[in-house]
């Protein structure tokens, strides 16, 4: 392949709108990845990136990672999808995830994020009989119209009617409220304005599609009890937080027990697979049980490749020490970033969890997304580039997080230091 990254953008551009297949992929620099292995992937023209930007969280493991890899090998050579029943694979997997996430009673296969938000949404209105959803500005929960709103919202738009897309059906965005993070008292008082309406709240644990901004003590708990209080379903969207924070996700960690979890992205190291799982009572409303009312469906479901990659990466937490070596990683990097920040006075601060972490370049920790109007933006892209510059893949957008894989060690992380300390002397000169 002797093509450029621009020749190759040049004429993806030809045959898909704007050349990608996912929006929020068409960010300058347009590099085509053409080679990842464990913390590094490299572009057409031969540049490494040490990689924290992990395809916005798969990656819990590393890029193709051979036992992910081999399992998922040896099972497309004696099986794939037979769209009948179901298999050995899904068993094991479906008992694996019922004895890790505390909440999981039962769980159904689907493919990505989006679909499990969608399933997890519909059953909380058929369990409830009731039709609306609270949400919160800043999380993202997928594509579809249920949820579709209130995400990276301009400043002035704020909690305010802000559809994320044009076509979107008028009811579904009026039947998703929307609440501020960290603010029971807001949650109370919509669940109130509509009383007997909301059929469910759902929420990221832990936002971090606005970076990492954490639940204040208290905060998760708050929700169970109002949920409780006004008859509707605590939703726990976990795709992100999901085995990357614990092998039995943030509610393992936070104590909290939400009614209905879905998974996705690190579950399977970078192979499509998502879930949705809950309690029994509510899960044998669907109608994978016979006589279930709520519909359950999808040609790929339970794929060989997506429940192989899933089972072998839950092995490697089980026999690993994969949680210790990223929180070991990601308390290193922490605290290296802001010993830079302190050293060079640099208005920032860094925040993160486990293996997460995020740079705000402003002076007091978010507790929700109105908060991070005073990060500057800027300056968080600016800072971005010009690490990519340095070899360190961060996507060069405003408010996203950072991750760090069981294959990244102390190198790539003390490389990562040193690059940051130049890239803010720089931004701190010009
Ligand atoms: C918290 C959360 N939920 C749901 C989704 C949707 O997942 P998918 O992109 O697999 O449809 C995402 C995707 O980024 C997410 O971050």
């Amino acid at each position: 392949m002797n093509k450029s990254n621009a020749q190759f953008y040049q004429e993806a551009n030809v045959y898909s709108p704007g050349g990608v297949h996912t929006s929020i992929r068409n960010v300058d620099p347009h590099l085509i990845f053409t080679k990842a292995e464990g913390a590094y992937i490299e572009d057409v023209e031969g540049n490494r990136f040490i990689d924290y930007q992990a395809a916005f969280g798969p990656f819990v493991l590393g890029h193709n990672y051979p036992k992910v890899n081999e399992r998922v090998i040896d099972a497309i050579s004696r099986t794939d999808l037979f769209g009948v029943g179901t298999t050995d694979l899904e068993i094991e997997l479906s008992k694996k995830i019922c004895q890790h996430v505390p909440s999981s009673e039962q769980v159904l296969f689907c493919n990505s994020g989006s679909e499990a938000t969608y399933h997890a949404i519909r059953l909380a209105r058929a369990v409830t009989e009731k039709p609306k959803l609270i949400k919160f500005q800043g999380c993202y929960h997928g594509w579809h119209d249920y949820v579709a709103r209130n995400m990276l919202s301009d400043w002035d738009k704020i909690g305010k009617r802000d559809p994320g897309s044009a076509g979107m059906l008028e009811e579904a965005i009026e039947n998703t409220l929307v609440c501020t993070f960290n603010n029971l008292e807001n949650v109370e008082q919509t669940l109130k304005e509509n009383q007997g309406e909301v059929a469910a709240i759902m929420v990221e644990p832990i936002p971090h599609n606005i970076g990492c901004v954490l639940p204040e003590s208290g905060f998760l708990e708050g929700l169970s009890k109002l949920c409780s209080e006004y008859g509707a379903l605590l939703i726990f969207d976990e795709v992100i937080t999901g085995f990357r924070h614990d092998i039995g996700g943030f509610q393992k960690v936070s104590g909290v027990s939400p009614d209905l979890t879905t998974l996705g992205k690190a579950m399977a190291n970078g192979y499509p697979i998502a879930a949705v799982a809950g309690k029994k009572e509510y899960m044998s409303r669907f109608n994978t049980q016979p006589g279930g009312d709520v519909w359950f469906a999808g040609t790929y479901n339970g794929h060989a490749v997506g429940t192989a990659a899933s089972l072998a990466t839950i092995e490697v937490m089980e026999n690993e020490p994969v949680h210790d070596h990223i929180f070991r990683l990601g308390d290193r990097m922490r605290s290296g970033i802001k010993e830079i920040h302190d050293r060079l006075d640099i208005n920032a601060i860094v925040t993160g969890i486990g293996s997460v972490w995020t740079s705000y370049f402003m002076d007091s920790l978010p507790k929700n997304y109105g908060d991070l109007q005073n990060n500057d933006g800027d300056l968080y892209v600016a800072y971005r580039k010009k690490l990519i510059e340095k070899g360190i893949y961060k996507m060069p957008m405003n408010l996203k997080r950072n991750h760090i894989s069981y294959s990244h060690t102390e190198k790539e992380v003390d490389q990562t230091l040193e690059a940051i300390d130049d890239v803010l002397r720089e931004l701190v000169r010009e």
